[in-house]
């Protein structure tokens, strides 16, 4: 469409608003404005402003109707080692087959964290500082290494953070991984609105943009052809993760054996909930399907409620740790059978100008912005599973810049972690009540990057080394 045919679309849709001041704008202006006209569907817009109390997937359902998630448990939880063996079996020959590609949401904007880069780029280990991304970046590479096939590793980001996060990787190589299996995909974007429906602009010459939340991942694999190129590297298989959690399992065979012997479409772990008003999503079941209810979203009654044996009836919290078939990222993409997620509704301050172009700094919401969350998915997905899995050893996520889920807990949590293995080798460490080590150690992805790799590089080295303050394992 030409700037003409754009500009009169918008007036069509009552979305005017966003050309007010296209007299005062230079040519550039124009054609940066046009090029973000052009990116929105107003047709979207339009049917999200008629429906703007959107819920998706288990938040429209009826609370209650709501059932706990059935869970396959970990052995020693009441989980059946046979079948957990026979999980890693089925895992670990896929991975041999190459069928298993690695997914980082990291598009958010890490606000609360307040950190100025991607989040990806922040320094999280206790002893090198590694960042974020290099230790996802070792975890994948031991991973190919382990299985014999090196792994795809996609990436979302926004637009906000995309040049950066592609330069941090240029100029660490990549990490040493091969630069032609890492790719970054921009993730899109979705227009503010005031409390009326209209399209909010940032500067005269800009509209209110942010990204479409995680769930945006999916359209994203999608529109960049990464599907395709999966189709034809004979991947069928993604293992998703946040950016934010040092301690995830990138790649955990056991998972994917649940995940390809259930014939799920999508599945995910869930880790059981310490207190009942932790703020975490929960898996419930409603009508028969599996989704993800927010915690604010299920009244504290509820939240309290406990089975015969005491523990809490809705107990399983979401981690953000999903496994996503190939081709139900692109049913779910493309609208196939139906299948869609909705948009969810959060009420923000919006920063922009008025009417008169004038820079409005608001004390209170005055517009509304949209995200998909991908958890979302999973009431349209066959068969999905649900996986326990233990949050020592699999998460800590960095969301603040100071008390829980931040960079001291995260930091602390891999010390544990570490200090847990160099004792399942036999090697004593103090440590305090919470099992925090005294001294600051590190183990390298590359080295160990759970406990049986860790034992079996452990018991290789002769003699093994003393453990000493600063030690980092490689
Ligand atoms: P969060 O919900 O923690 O949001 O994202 P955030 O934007 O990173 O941080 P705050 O809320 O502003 O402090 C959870 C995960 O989903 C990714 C994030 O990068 C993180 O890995 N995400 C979130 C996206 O990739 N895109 C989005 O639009 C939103």
């Amino acid at each position: 469409m030409n700037a003409h045919e754009i500009i009169a679309a918008y007036q069509r849709a009552g979305q005017g608003q966003v050309f007010a001041f296209w007299e005062r704008l230079d040519s550039a202006s124009r054609a940066d404005l046009l090029a973000q006209a052009a990116e929105i569907e107003l047709a979207e817009i339009e049917s999200l402003h008629r429906t703007l109390g959107v819920g998706g997937g288990a938040a429209a359902l009826r609370l209650n109707e709501l059932q706990p998630a059935p869970c396959t448990r970990l052995p020693g939880r009441g989980g059946n080692v046979t079948a957990w063996n026979r999980a890693r079996a089925a895992g670990e020959a896929a991975l041999r087959g190459g069928h298993v590609a690695a997914f980082t949401v990291a598009g958010g904007q890490g606000t609360r964290l307040g950190f100025d880069g991607p989040k990806g780029t922040f320094a999280i280990t206790p002893v090198r500082g590694k960042s974020l991304f290099q230790v996802f970046a070792e975890k994948i590479a031991a991973a190919g290494r382990h299985y014999g096939r090196p792994l795809h590793w996609f990436i979302l980001t926004s637009h906000a953070n995309h040049e950066q996060t592609a330069n941090y990787f240029s100029a660490h190589r990549f990490f040493n991984l091969d630069r032609n299996r890492v790719h970054f995909l921009r993730q899109g974007r979705m227009p503010a609105v005031d409390f009326s429906g209209k399209i909010l602009l940032e500067t005269i010459g800009g509209i209110a943009l942010n990204p479409d939340g995680h769930g945006g991942s999916l359209r994203a694999l999608h529109r960049s052809g990464a599907l395709d190129l999966l189709k034809s590297e004979g991947v069928d298989t993604l293992s998703y993760f946040q950016v934010d959690n040092p301690l995830v399992r990138c790649i955990d065979p056991a998972f994917l054996g649940f995940h390809l012997l259930g014939d799920s479409e999508m599945s995910s772990k869930m880790v059981p909930k310490v207190y009942p008003e932790e703020k975490v999503g929960l898996f419930c079941l409603g009508a028969g399907q599996l989704g993800v209810v927010e915690y604010s979203d299920m009244p504290p009654a509820m939240q309290r409620e406990t089975t015969l044996d005491g523990r809490l009836r809705f107990d399983a919290g979401n981690i953000a740790v999903h496994i996503l078939a190939r081709e139900f990222a692109r049913r779910m993409a493309t609208g196939g059978d139906g299948a869609a997620l909705s948009f969810h509704r959060a009420d923000k301050k919006i920063s922009g100008v008025d009417a008169a172009g004038r820079p409005v700094e608001p004390e209170r919401p005055n517009g509304i912005k949209f995200e998909m969350f991908v958890f979302d998915a999973l009431s349209f997905a066959r068969n999905p599973q649900l996986v326990e899995t233990s949050r020592a050893d699999e998460f800590s996520p960095v969301k603040n810049a100071e008390g829980v889920d931040s960079p001291r807990t995260a930091r602390e949590d891999q010390l544990r972690q570490f200090a847990r293995w160099f004792r399942a080798a036999g090697v004593g460490i103090e440590t305090d009540a919470t099992g925090l080590p005294s001294l600051p150690i590190e183990v390298s992805p590359l080295f160990g990057y759970d406990e049986p790799t860790f034992l079996e590089a452990w018991n290789k080295l002769s003699p093994p080394p003393v453990v000493s303050t600063g030690m980092y394992l490689e």
